[in-house]
């Protein structure tokens, strides 16, 4: 009776999904995992305990790695051990050096066993610490699956129904047409989150636990991982009739995958891995590693043997943990493909060699055609993000040269007259599907002069698309050049070569090469939207964006900056989270919701100019005044009432809701450091001096010098551009799978680094004005950002006016307990108190 009844809810779900898949309301794509009770944050300065040897002269990474030792000693366990990443670097910018360290458990990773360390003069600034310290295990298949009477497993359902109930009442009574709200109503039809709950948390006896149906030959074969991928490929394909068939046949499936082993070289410590071909509905070979990943029990966690995959799709590019052990549960997934509703080396050859190009576009700074006109914009390349212009890479390293990825003896570069360059390449996709390198792109020949016709006529319905298919070459024009300009903004915020940046060519600056980013123009796998795939560091972004059918005639998201700059963004921030080889670390709730939050946020405060206004994201293209979001982006809490709790409401279950409230409490703060330190009408830095060193311009602050006669960081003299560096600084602080708190405790933490914490008071009387204050709390958090929430909306105690101000806390493990309280969920493992 049971099995009969799970199976027709799930058979519903993909049904539904089926119904979806070619709706115009948004991708099918999964994202939960785990809830991490024990994983903690500490922004405050580290003091070395008395055995500790770290000195100021010590090589960072030394003294990050006595320092994980030291943290992860009390484990007591042998079997224990970790590795420090080689995506570890220490930023040119601040001279932060960023540690990251990876748990074994048997010679086995542990998938989210992640410790960040930020190091600098020899002092720990800041950590964050997720190693599992549950109960040893000895081998690799022995670890108790997840029981679906726990305590966990059932608050888990109570909260599951509870949000599914509110959503389909607020669906029923036609509230929100907004578009992050269609992807949710587009969840809620398939069924699809609660019935992958159901396969992890509640039931043993899911209609998939083929091996224990006979359905596959030998029961021997249960720990083989292309069952466990298949389990996943069910779940995850949109499309209904090959999941059907996956569920009646899944011997056909698996006897066609074929896995063959891969031999890293490099990494003495890793997993077994594989990959696996022939995956149905996978758009590539299928990358396969044995490993653990923390799963919660009643009060502590357990580890799981999983199988992690990385799954590239046509619209999802997955990594997901699954269960070795039958009946094969998704335990975590992340997509790292995520909507928009919407000196250095040698430089190889002189900039002013370059040929520069011009492009008519709507100019950097003009959001959209609503607000401004096209003009002639230089090729105005930043010399030190782009040293050979935005024309012009490698042979080496260009996908449509046939040295592609040679012998890379010396380093030749070719000049291209298209739209095809070291940071981007962009070109039409009206097919919709994965090629690109030979889709077409205008080609402005010698002159390099990109001027072509925008003059979009109103058109019957079926003339619509080709009457947008007229200015492609204007648009593909458009988007290569926001997209460079994007790349090379942040560039010189700090997203460079070592911390993961998209370039094809890295000119021997450090970090993986051959991934600049894909760019597809009025691409035809959808409308009204955008989406942008974010794998580690050394393989391809790829940005897709679409046309709007929301009116005559029809608008195309590569006009709308804002919507590039939030996309591009989904590679800034999953590639500075967590080091640039993890792209993991902001899959779902909180972390994912922020994904969604610095993309809006930074698009804003670019657009944004010293006349203060209210902005709308996305107004343009939705062709809706108040754009795609629930509130446009205002310091008044009559126009947007966002606040830390507002993520409690059924509404905001989706990243792009928590992202709304993210974008908003950052708004607010950017405006307090707005208030103290001025405007910047541009936000790029001065082009650096043939030496490579960056003066100081009235951009930054006069260059202040170390007590030794060594040169501080640069500090940005305005409130925009100074808050831009702390976001992106504390991007590069925080934990993998951060929490608001733990976001908001890196920019602050960045700010103590970069100014000694000149601005901790206008930072949290930001934060406490939108409910983040020092006292804000979550209690029973849930894997897709649920929980009750308390807002706090008192400031830090040593910035209230009364009191003698105090401008910092005094640093020290002393204030370890002090700090405990602003962590919320955090426990009070303090490994240095006293
Ligand atoms: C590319 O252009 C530069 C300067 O304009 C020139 O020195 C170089 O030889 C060109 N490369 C090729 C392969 O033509
Ligand atoms: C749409 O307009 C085109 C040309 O303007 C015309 O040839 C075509 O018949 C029209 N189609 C419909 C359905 O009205
Ligand atoms: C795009 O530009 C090319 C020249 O680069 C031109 O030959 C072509 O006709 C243009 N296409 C459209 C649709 O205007
Ligand atoms: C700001 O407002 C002033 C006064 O209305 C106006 O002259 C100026 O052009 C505006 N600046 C910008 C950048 O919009
Ligand atoms: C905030 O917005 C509301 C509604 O538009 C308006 O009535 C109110 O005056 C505004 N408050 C401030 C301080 O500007």
């Amino acid at each position: 009776m049971r099995r009969l009844l799970v199976a027709s809810l799930v058979a519903v779900g993909l049904a539904g999904a089926f119904a979806h898949a070619h709706d115009n309301s948004g991708r099918k794509t999964l994202g939960f995992g785990p809830v991490h009770d024990h994983a903690v944050y500490r922004s405050t300065r580290v003091a070395p305990s008395d055995n500790f040897m770290g000195a100021s002269t010590a090589d960072p990474f030394d003294v990050a790695e006595e320092f994980i030792t030291e943290l992860t000693q009390d484990t007591d366990r042998d079997s224990s051990s970790f590795f420090i990443r080689r995506d570890s670097y220490t930023d040119k910018n601040t001279g932060i050096t960023h540690v990251y360290a990876r748990q074994y458990v048997n010679g086995i990773e542990v998938a989210d066993g992640d410790i960040n360390v930020n190091v600098k003069d020899g002092v720990v600034l800041s950590y964050g610490d997720s190693f599992y310290r549950g109960e040893a295990v000895s081998g690799f298949g022995s670890s108790t699956p997840v029981d679906p009477h726990s305590d966990y497993c059932q608050k888990l359902t109570a909260e599951l129904t509870r949000r599914a109930e509110a959503r389909q009442s607020l669906y029923n009574a036609g509230e929100q047409v907004v578009l992050g709200s269609q992807t949710a109503k587009a969840d809620l039809d398939m069924g699809v989150l609660p019935s992958v709950h159901e396969w992890n948390c509640a039931h043993v006896d899911t209609p998939f636990t083929m091996a224990a149906e006979g359905k596959f030959s030998s029961n021997d074969d249960n720990m083989y991982s292309e069952q466990a991928l298949l389990q996943f490929m069910i779940a995850a394909t949109p499309n209904s009739g090959l999941a059907q068939s996956m569920v009646e046949n899944p011997s056909s499936f698996v006897e066609k995958m074929r896995v063959t082993p891969v031999h890293d070289f490099h990494g003495g410590n890793a997993s077994p891995s594989f990959v696996i071909d022939n995956v149905p509905d996978a758009v590539a070979p299928v990358k396969a590693k044995m490993a653990f990943v923390q799963v919660p029990t009643d009060g502590s966690s357990t580890l799981q043997p999983v199988w992690k995959f990385e799954v590239e799709m046509q619209d999802n590019w997955y990594e997901t943990a699954v269960s070795v052990m039958p009946p094969h549960r998704i335990i975590s997934v992340v997509d790292w493909a995520s909507d928009s509703p919407m000196p250095v080396a040698p430089v190889p050859k002189e900039p002013s060699e370059t040929p520069v190009a011009t492009y008519n576009v709507f100019p950097w700074g003009v959001n959209d055609p609503a607000v401004g006109e096209r003009s002639i914009e230089k090729e105005n390349f930043d010399s030190l993000a782009s040293p050979v212009g935005w024309h012009s890479l490698p042979f080496d390293n260009d996908p449509a040269s046939e040295h592609s990825k040679g012998k890379k003896s010396s380093i030749k570069f070719r000049n291209t007259t298209d739209t095809w360059g070291n940071n981007v390449f962009a070109h039409e996709n009206w097919e919709g599907r994965n090629a690109w390198v030979t889709n077409y792109r205008p080609d402005a020949g010698k002159s390099l002069e990109f001027d072509y016709k925008y003059d979009p006529k109103e058109t019957n319905r079926t003339e619509s698309m080709e009457e947008a298919r007229k200015y492609i070459n204007a648009t593909v024009t458009q988007l290569f050049y926001t997209g460079n300009m994007i790349h090379d903004l942040y560039y010189r915020y700090g997203f460079d070569e070592v911390s993961g940046n998209f370039q094809q060519h890295n000119f021997g600056r450090g970090g993986e090469e051959d991934d600049a980013v894909i760019m597809n123009a009025q691409d035809g796998s959808g409308f009204n939207n955008a989406n942008f795939m974010t794998p580690p560091d050394g393989q391809n972004g790829r940005c897709r964006m679409y046309l709007w059918n929301t009116a005559n005639p029809y608008r195309d998201g590569d006009l709308e900056a804002g919507i590039v700059i939030h996309e591009y963004s989904h590679g800034l921030s999953t590639r500075l989270t967590g080091g640039p080889a993890n792209s993991g670390c902001l899959g779902w709730g909180e972390s994912g919701g922020m994904g969604e939050g610095w993309g809006d946020f930074l698009g804003t405060t670019i657009r944004s100019n010293k006349n203060y206004s209210d902005y709308a994201m996305g107004a343009w293209a939705a062709n809706r005044p108040t754009g795609i979001r629930n509130f446009v982006y205002s310091l008044n809490d009559t126009i947007n009432p966002s606040t830390y709790k507002t993520l409690d409401k059924p509404g905001y279950w989706g990243v792009h809701a928590i992202g709304e409230v993210w974008a908003e409490i950052l708004w607010v703060v950017s405006q307090n450091l707005i208030a103290k330190h001025g405007f910047s009408d541009s936000l790029y830095p001065p082009q650096p001096n043939a030496d490579g060193t960056v003066p100081e311009g009235d951009f930054y602050r006069a260059q202040e010098y170390t007590a030794a006669g060594v040169k501080k960081p640069l500090i940005p003299k305005h409130g925009n551009s100074l808050i831009f560096q702390l976001v992106l600084n504390g991007m590069k602080l925080q934990p993998c799978r951060p929490s608001f708190f733990d976001a908001r405790d890196a920019i602050i933490a960045a700010d103590e680094a970069l100014t000694s914490g000149e601005n901790f008071c206008e930072l949290w009387d930001g934060f406490a004005k939108r409910g983040l204050g020092p006292g804000a709390k979550v209690e029973g958090r849930t894997p897709w950002g649920g929980g009750i929430r308390t807002d706090d909306f008192k400031t830090h105690k040593t910035c209230v006016e009364e009191e003698e101000p105090v401008p910092t806390p005094e640093p020290g493990p002393g204030d370890g307990d002090d700090d405990d309280e602003d962590d919320g969920g955090d426990d009070d493992d303090w490994p240095w108190a006293q």
